[in-house]
């Protein structure tokens, strides 16, 4: 069946139906979804009666998948599969996590603005997002189109960064909150990388902002110019024109494209259970690991 979409926001976001993800995958459906997403950035898939393993079934369709750690401290049980990156607030016996648990710390911080993993040396293509419980009020996840926020720029703002490259740690974010709990072990395990502040989104040839909360400096500027400059573009670039709110309903799956679209979750009450559950797409023509290591994999 060929996949139907409205647009839910002026600028992006397809709503698609026509598509149950809970049956065999039909023949074009992975172009059919990449095509939708080089256009719309987001794609929605309301009622969606999934698995986790059928999750990661579809996730694959469109190229290799992320292993998760998700900072947990070696011996701490997953409450899932290692290839989820579990974006809940509870544990691995479904309780919810007490709110000075280092679970919720992360969690935190995807209150932030941000890329998923921008600050790994394989970043994202894309993420999936399940939820399989909401709450009645808050927790929505809202996205900022880059390309609209990188064509609304200024002519000077443009080839002011034309050539900059940030650098991005997830210890960058969790500072920006205070979380700085983190193991030598830990900090080694994840080092910064460079990215591009500027990028051409290659399923569009259109230009985005590529910038998060990991981003924490630029090469060649001072630490507080470069921040300044920072939360002035992350200012920018989530400007009301430029940002879908998506409320969520159990069953919804959103799917969208990390190079060009910036997300973060919104406020919910903590002691209520929320299980999201993130399958990541890894973008292998990004990889920036040392050549010895590629080779070796
Ligand atoms: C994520 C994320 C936002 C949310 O899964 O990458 O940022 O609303 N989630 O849980
Ligand atoms: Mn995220």
């Amino acid at each position: 069946m060929a996949i139907e979409i409205k647009q839910l926001h002026p600028l992006f976001v397809g709503e698609v139906s026509g598509v149950d993800l809970s049956q065999p995958f039909c023949d074009g459906l992975a172009q059919d979804i990449v095509a939708a997403l080089d256009k719309y950035g987001v794609l929605v898939f309301h009622d969606q009666k999934i698995t986790d393993q059928q999750q990661v079934a579809f996730s694959r369709l469109f190229g290799p998948i992320e292993t998760t750690r998700y900072l947990l401290r070696p011996g701490e049980p997953l409450r899932l599969d290692k290839h989820f990156a579990d974006v809940s607030n509870m544990d691995a016996h479904n309780r919810v996590v007490a709110r000075d648990d280092r679970k919720w710390m992360g969690i935190l911080g995807n209150r932030l603005w941000h890329t998923d993993s921008s600050f790994k040396q394989i970043s994202a293509t894309y993420s999936l997002l399940s939820a399989h419980v909401v709450t009645p009020t808050g927790g929505e996840t809202e996205f900022a189109d880059m390309r609209a926020a990188y064509d609304a720029l200024s002519l000077e703002m443009k080839e002011r960064i034309e050539n900059l490259v940030a650098e991005h740690s997830i210890f960058n974010s969790r500072e920006k909150l205070g979380f700085t709990d983190f193991t030598p072990e830990e900090r080694a395990g994840t080092p910064p990388v460079a990215q591009p502040m500027v990028r051409v989104h290659p399923g569009s040839g259109r230009k985005s902002l590529y910038i998060a909360s990991h981003a924490g400096l630029i090469y060649g500027m001072s630490v507080p110019e470069a921040r300044m400059l920072l939360l002035d573009l992350i200012e920018h670039a989530t400007q009301h024109q430029f940002v879908y709110t998506h409320k969520w309903r159990v069953g919804d799956l959103l799917m969208w494209d990390n190079r060009c679209n910036m997300h973060r979750a919104r406020d919910f009450d903590s002691s209520l259970p929320r299980d999201m559950r993130r399958t990541t797409v890894c973008d292998t023509a990004n990889d920036k690991r040392p050549a010895a290591k590629r080779a070796a994999a």
